[in-house]
């Protein structure tokens, strides 16, 4: 995990008619990571974008594809999306019957690996597998839209998480995902979250400034 805090805004609040503009912007504005939702109307009751968005946005920029996969089953889809350019790819571990073989999958595709927690999911569903992963993605909101409320009681788990990270000594981020504002990111830091997901606040606090936006979340 490196020091600093990472801030990856997520395109699901971007205006999807010109989501290669908003990349672009996204980088200019200091976006450390592109966070991607992928929802495939099963998993979650959200439709949003597939690999082939994904290969017309990567030669845009060379920011880090945050991809979070919000599908089942999810492993006939991990070579497609890493070819499509994803740089980490997360699913949750309830997409898949055998986590340890999804991990593989995308080892073998040489990308890095993040295992993403709903908030009633227990952490006991991904403590084992810390060791073999890069990232947990801690959702503070039911999966499947932006713009939902702040789920303060996932605050504990990622506090929990962060420990096990640590007592292990392990090299593993924690990313939180879902409500992230000004007013809650310095209490997810404080437990433990490295990397702030952010979409709503991000595109539309301060009439859309992005890079303030950025700044304001990772400096405050
Ligand atoms: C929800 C997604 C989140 C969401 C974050 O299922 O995984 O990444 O887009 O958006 P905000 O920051 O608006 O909650
Ligand atoms: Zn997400």
């Amino acid at each position: 995990m490196s020091g600093l805090i990472k801030i990856s805004p997520s395109i699901l609040s971007a205006d999807f008619s010109k989501l290669g503009n908003e990349v672009i912007s996204l980088e200019k504005a200091g976006a450390d990571y592109i966070h991607i939702d992928v929802m495939d109307g099963h998993f979650v009751p959200n439709l949003t974008i597939g690999p082939e968005v994904i290969k017309k946005l990567r030669p845009l920029t060379k920011k880090i594809f945050d991809v979070h996969l919000m599908i089942s089953p999810v492993d006939n889809f991990v070579k497609e999306f890493a070819n499509a350019g994803a740089d980490i790819i997360t699913f949750h571990p309830e997409a898949t019957t055998d986590v340890s073989k999804t991990i593989k999958l995308i080892r073998d595709q040489n990308k890095q690996v993040g295992i993403s927690l709903k908030p009633k999911s227990k952490i006991d569903l991904i403590q084992n597998y810390l060791k073999d992963i890069d990232l947990v993605l801690i959702m503070s909101v039911e999966p499947g839209f932006g713009g939902q409320k702040f789920m303060p009681e996932v605050l504990e788990k990622t506090k929990t998480i962060r420990d096990l990270i640590n007592k292990q000594n392990l090299n593993v981020d924690v990313e939180i995902d879902g409500g992230i504002n000004f007013e809650n990111c310095a209490e997810a830091k404080n437990a433990g979250a490295n990397i702030l997901v952010s979409g709503s606040t991000v595109f539309k606090e301060n009439k859309g400034d992005l890079k303030k936006n950025i700044e304001i979340l990772r400096n405050n």
